[in-house]
């Protein structure tokens, strides 16, 4: 699957020669999803809101093609499809199934649950979780840097009845903010958000923030993105949430998961989906 050499992050990064190929060519890829590509709502919601946003993510996990007329839902129907997206809702699959044996830890163990996301967009896997879990008692704090994805979250919950989720906006990279958190958690989620940061320094301090704020036995659930097919169609046509070219660094399993290790964390259980593209995984504070 890996086989074919994939590019830098260094080499995506690097603005195209004007007038190569490679300039004409993504250039007219721009142009039609900017255009034709707008008749599909997911195409709309990426332009608008970036296309690693939560809101993005959102729509995907929701999965239902949509658009203007019959072309717009059938451009938007392929859209979901691709590779990536379907990646996405395999992990949101994965990151359910290792949340639950997280908190089923914490029942053997007789302990409340109590989760906080740290970057968590609407959470529909965390509400989800909760529907499955009504009258258990479970607390989850959901935190992200955007107020779109809160209160889409906020709004999920009221329409479906859920309780014991609250949204806060709050930056996931604080210690500060980290420590105050109020009831404190027993389970953290970082769930598509070091894959957004290039920096490997940021992840690891990050790993670290967390790991002073947890207690042994506690746990901690991240994700990671050793692969994708698409890294530049993605790098030279999509804008992320800051409205710059989504160029992805990708990390090897191996790696991050050594990081958390050396950090005072036990490895318990890793999963992948089947294009090999996220990576889901449940440690441990020691
Ligand atoms: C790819 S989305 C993942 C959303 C959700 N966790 C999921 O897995 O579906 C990344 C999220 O990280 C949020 N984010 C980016 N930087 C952040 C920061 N410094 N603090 C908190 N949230 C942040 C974005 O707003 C976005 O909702």
């Amino acid at each position: 699957m890996n086989a074919k050499k994939l590019p830098t992050y260094e080499e995506l990064s690097k603005p195209l020669t004007i007038f190569s190929y490679k300039w004409f060519k993504w250039g007219l890829v721009r142009i039609v999803l900017n255009t034709i590509g707008r008749l599909s709502k997911g195409i709309r919601i990426g332009f608008k809101y970036g296309f690693d946003s939560g809101t993005m993510l959102d729509y995907v996990y929701e999965n239902n093609p949509q658009g203007w007329l019959f072309f717009g839902k059938l451009i938007d129907r392929e859209y979901l499809n691709g590779p990536g997206w379907a990646g996405i809702r395999q992990r949101k699959i994965h990151l359910k199934q290792i949340l639950n044996e997280a908190i089923q830890g914490n029942r053997r163990n007789s302990k409340d649950t109590i989760i906080m996301d740290v970057a968590s967009g609407p959470g529909r896997y965390l509400i989800e979780t909760m529907q499955e879990y009504r009258k258990s008692g479970i607390k989850v704090i959901c935190r992200d840097m955007d107020e779109t994805g809160l209160n889409l979250g906020r709004q999920l919950c009221s329409r479906l009845g859920i309780e014991g989720i609250k949204y806060e906006k709050a930056d996931a990279f604080s210690l500060e903010t980290l420590k105050n958190t109020e009831p404190v958690p027993n389970i953290i989620i970082v769930s598509g958000l070091y894959e957004l940061f290039t920096n490997d320094d940021i992840v690891k301090k990050s790993m670290d923030n967390i790991s002073a704020v947890l207690k042994p036995g506690d746990y901690f659930i991240f994700t990671n993105q050793p692969y994708h097919p698409q890294l530049e169609l993605i790098a030279r046509t999509l804008p992320n949430r800051l409205h710059e070219f989504w160029v992805m660094r990708l990390r090897s399993d191996n790696e991050v998961k050594s990081w958390a290790t050396a950090l005072g964390f036990k490895h318990v259980r890793s999963l992948l989906d089947g294009y090999g593209i996220f990576s889901v995984h449940l440690f441990q504070k020691i």
